[in-house]
This record gives C-alpha cells, sequence and structure tokens, in this order.
C-alpha cells in the first residue's frame, strides 16, 4: 500500500477537488496537502472553510498554465505525489470558447508533467479524467478502459488529447502515472451550471429548468465522495501506468433526475403534486450532445475492491438537502460575480 509525505492537488478548490483535499487529509494524517488552484469562477475557497486552519494544509494561488510559477513550486516543495484535477470543466463553455480549454487542460498538465519529469525527487503522477473521452453509445453496451477514444466536444478533445499525454510522459520518460476517468459527479460544493445543481437551484427559485432536445440523453451518475474514496483505492493500490473506469451503475436520463429532483422539492417545500412541471422548459439541443454514457467498473471492482456505495435516491436526497442548508453558499456563487470574472480572463468568444 502507497503512502505519501508532500501533495499537491492541483484544482482543490473546486468541486471534486475539495472534497479530496478534505479526505486526504484523512486518508494521509501524516502527509502535507497543498492545493493549487487559480481560483476561477469554479473554484471557491468557502468549500475548504472548515479546514484552512489544518496545519497539514495550505493554499497556493497559482496557474498551471504558468512553468516558471509550476516550477518554482515543485523547487520550494519537494512533492511525490501530484492529483491533478484543476481543469475547464464545463461543456457548454467548452463549446463558447474552446480556446481557455485547450490552454488549462493540455497546456497546464503538459506543464506539470514536465515538471515532474525534470525534478530530481520521485513523484508519482495521478491523472483525474473523464469517460467523456470515450465518446457516445448506442442503447446498448459499456465504456471499458480499452474502449478507443472518440471525443466529441472541445472539453472532451481538451481532456482526451490532456490523457494521451499523460500515458506518453509514462511510455517516453518512465514517469509513473495513473489515470482514471469517472463519469458524471454530483454532491455538496458542485457548480450551478452543471445538470443536477441548476435543476435543484431552479426549482427552489421557482425558475424555468431547461432540458436539451427530448430529455432522453444518458449518464451514469456517481455521488462525488464515492469518486473520491475511488482515487484513493487506485493512489493506494493502482497498478503504475493503469487507467481506472470509475462510474456509479446508476444511468439515468436528463429527464428522470429533472423529474426525481422536482418531486423531491415539491414534497419538502410543501407544494402541490407535479408543481414542478410548470417549471420544465425542453429547450434547442446542445451541439454534438453525446446520446449516452456508461460505464463498465470491472477492472477497479475486482482488482481494488472498490464499488459505488451511496444509490442515486440517498445521494440525490443528500445533495438537495445541502444545497437547503447552504442558501448562502449558492447565493454567493450565483451573484454574477463569476461571470464578471469569467469575461475578464478570456473575454467575449467570437
Ligand atoms: N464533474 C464531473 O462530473 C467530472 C467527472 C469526471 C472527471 N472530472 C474531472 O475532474 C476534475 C475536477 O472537476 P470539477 O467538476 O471539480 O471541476 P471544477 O470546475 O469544479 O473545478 C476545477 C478547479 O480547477 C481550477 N482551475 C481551473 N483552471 C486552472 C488553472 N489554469 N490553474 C490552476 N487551477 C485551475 C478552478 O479554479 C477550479 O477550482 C476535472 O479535471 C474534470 O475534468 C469531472
Amino acid at each position: 500500500m502507497r503512502t505519501f509525505d508532500k501533495i499537491l492537488v492541483t484544482g482543490g478548490a473546486g468541486f471534486i477537488g475539495s472534497h479530496l483535499v478534505r479526505n486526504a487529509l484523512v486518508e494521509f494524517p501524516n502527509a502535507e496537502i497543498i492545493n493549487l488552484d487559480k481560483l476561477t469562477y469554479a473554484g471557491n475557497l468557502e468549500n475548504l472553510k472548515d479546514i484552512e486552519s489544518n496545519p497539514k494544509y495550505s493554499f497556493v494561488k497559482g496557474d498551471i498554465c504558468d512553468l516558471e510559477f509550476v516550477k518554482q513550486l515543485f523547487e520550494d516543495y519537494h512533492f511525490d505525489l501530484v492529483v491533478h484535477l484543476a481543469a475547464e470543466s464545463h461543456v457548454d463553455r467548452s463549446i463558447e470558447n474552446p480556446f481557455a480549454f485547450l490552454h488549462t487542460n493540455i497546456l497546464g498538465t503538459a506543464n506539470l508533467l514536465h515538471t515532474v519529469v525534470k525534478s530530481d525527487h520521485d513523484c508519482l503522477f495521478y491523472h483525474v479524467s473523464t469517460d467523456e473521452v470515450y465518446g457516445s453509445l448506442g442503447e446498448t453496451g459499456l465504456f471499458t478502459e480499452s474502449t478507443s477514444y472518440d471525443p466529441r466536444s472541445p472539453y472532451s478533445a481538451s481532456k482526451a488529447s490532456s490523457d494521451h499525454l499523460v500515458r506518453a510522459f509514462y511510455h517516453t520518460y518512465g514517469l509513473p502515472v495513473l489515470i482514471s476517468n469517472c463519469s458524471n459527479n454530483y454532491g455538496p460544493y458542485q457548480f450551478p451550471e452543471k445538470l443536477i445543481p441548476l435543476v435543484i437551484h431552479n426549482f427552489l427559485n421557482q425558475k424555468s429548468v431547461p432540458v436539451y432536445g427530448d430529455g432522453l440523453n444518458v449518464r451514469d451518475w456517481l455521488y462525488v465522495e464515492d469518486h473520491v474514496k475511488a482515487i484513493f483505492a487506485i493512489l493506494k493500490k493502482g497498478r503504475i501506468g493503469e487507467t481506472y473506469n470509475i462510474g456509479g451503475n446508476a444511468e439515468r436520463t436528463n429527464i428522470d433526475i429533472v423529474s426525481r429532483i422536482g418531486e423531491i422539492i415539491d414534497n419538502i417545500e410543501g407544494r402541490t403534486y407535479n408543481n414542478y412541471k410548470e417549471y420544465v422548459t425542453f429547450v434547442k439541443d446542445r451541439p454534438g450532445h453525446d446520446r449516452r454514457y456508461a460505464i463498465d467498473c470491472t477492472k477497479i471492482s475486482k482488482e481494488l475492491e472498490w464499488n459505488p456505495s451511496v444509490t442515486m435516491k440517498k445521494g440525490l436526497e443528500q445533495t438537495i438537502k445541502w444545497y437547503l442548508t447552504n442558501k448562502n453558499w449558492l447565493d454567493n456563487v450565483t451573484s454574477g460575480d463569476y461571470r464578471s470574472y469569467y469575461k475578464k480572463q478570456y473575454g467575449d468568444f467570437k
């Protein structure tokens, strides 16, 4: 079982990263955890307020695309593990402005890989990726680790490129790497541009809930804490150079998800039965919208004895409860500040 002393988490102020950092302090109690994050609109230090004074944790604001900065960071701390999550992560934004995605997801990853290879310390590189690299499935079938890559959005193409770079550094330079490709996550602290928090936010505020196309696109859903547990299992016992698929065995159509959330919120808020339906609005489909994703997790289940533990029912209830009790968090991130930040950073895409 591997253990580590100095861990760099990139993108630790984001949704999955913040869950990972918090849990890493428990999983590796003797390690020092450094969270490197640029704090884009998606990065929010409030996500880690409860652990900010932990002596084993520190935050460094910086950009993985700044090679000199990254090199200096590696000279200052001698990391023995990098868990790389920093990315532009929202498909719709990648359709509006692909270049921000190519920059951070490809160049940023290359900077980290290059720096680790050049450093004189042994360091394991763990790359957190997505099942979207595999493209779209028909009615049947599952993505396995040997499914050919077929990305269809600028986001998934940028993540696919970064996966290829990680493998290239393993084969070319002998860099020890691990990769995981995970399905759609949901849970507390997710920015309300993604389906589940967006739907919760809009139903709570009795606003229109947009559903792409016919609403029958299928995704596999995984509760974020289960994803993080899978990452720890791979970090501790995964075979170097290998890729592991992670999924929730929970395929749902988008309209199923929307309806389920609507029913739970109507119930909690004491609204009339099916009140939520008034707010569901079908909108023009997203260009290149993949029809179905589904994951075969046999490898991680057999090799590392990891299986999802939170059912979709329980996970959704917990998530809705969290957003209800953390309305301040939601108000802060939806106040509009992030929009002006985004514009200042990237400008309007033409
Ligand atoms: N959310 C999902 O369903 C899902 C599923 C599978 C894989 N992933 C992958 O997991 C990772 C994290 O996803 P998430 O949903 O938590 O994303 P997120 O958008 O919530 O967080 C991304 C974080 O990266 C930071 N960041 C962005 N650009 C940066 C840069 N140039 N330098 C330093 N930090 C930067 C942001 O500030 C933010 O804190 C991503 O790599 C994503 O591709 C996400």
